[in-house]
């Protein structure tokens, strides 16, 4: 079975992300991806936002964006962007956008929620803009054993990996952050897409992959096909 749930202080969205935590994350250099690899000034639309912890930045950065999300709680955190509150899978905006980005590994969906989130990728994709995909990598799964199981992250954020379980292609996942005096978890689920797959998935939303961005492979682009 899947697992999403979090703990801790503040709201918690339905796929257990602590909203009082992400207000605190900083970003770690996926702006800057996401820019270095779209036209200059291009319109992003990023599904999944939360409190805009990408998403502001790359306003910054001269795009103009457009964030959604599901959780009213994170959004509230964004008062400053323009958002729209809906699950992904049924968001249908009248407009289309330059850049379209699938961050946060959100791509390592169960296969049905994956396709719904693609199918909404491409609906709001120009016929030649720029999907940006940010994924746990097929390798990921073979070396995430949980042996690093305190990293301290900057802004003063302790991770801790409190357990992981490979059940193949899902990996279970409990994670403690600890900030200061506060502590909070999130358990998720993560599935292995395999290259294959991930063309195959890709292609039944009528997008193609073109570059990896990353030589981790955790950063690709698609293109309509
Ligand atoms: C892991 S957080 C990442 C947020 C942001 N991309 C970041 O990196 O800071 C995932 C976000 O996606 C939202 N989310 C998850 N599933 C969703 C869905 N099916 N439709 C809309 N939003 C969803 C959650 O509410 C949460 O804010």
């Amino acid at each position: 079975m899947d697992e999403h749930a979090g703990t801790g202080p503040g709201a918690i969205t339905s796929d257990g992300c602590a909203v009082e935590f992400y207000a605190l994350l900083p970003s770690f250099g996926e702006p800057e991806i996401v820019h270095a690899a779209v036209p200059a000034g291009a319109s992003v639309l990023e599904l999944g936002c939360g409190t805009g912890r990408i998403l502001r930045p790359l306003a910054a950065l001269g795009h103009p964006v457009t964030g959604v999300d599901d959780s009213e709680d994170m959004l509230a955190r964004s008062p400053d962007l323009p958002t729209a509150c809906s699950p992904i899978q049924s968001l249908r905006l009248d407009r289309r956008f330059d850049v379209v980005l699938l961050a946060s590994t959100m791509i390592n969906a169960g296969p049905v929620t994956r396709q719904g989130f693609l199918a909404t990728v491409r609906h709001h994709l120009r016929d030649d803009g720029i999907a940006v995909f940010q994924q746990n990598p097929p390798e990921w799964f073979e070396t995430f054993t949980g042996a690093e199981p305190v990293r301290d992250d900057p802004g003063g954020i302790r991770r801790i990996i409190r357990s992981a379980r490979w059940e193949p292609p899902r990996m279970h996942v409990e994670i403690e952050y600890q900030v200061g005096a506060s502590v909070w978890t999130h358990a998720w689920t993560s599935y292995q897409i395999s290259d294959e797959e991930l063309a195959g998935n890709l292609a039944g939303a009528n997008l193609r992959r073109g570059d990896w961005l990353t030589d981790d492979h955790a950063w690709f682009t698609a293109r309509p096909a």
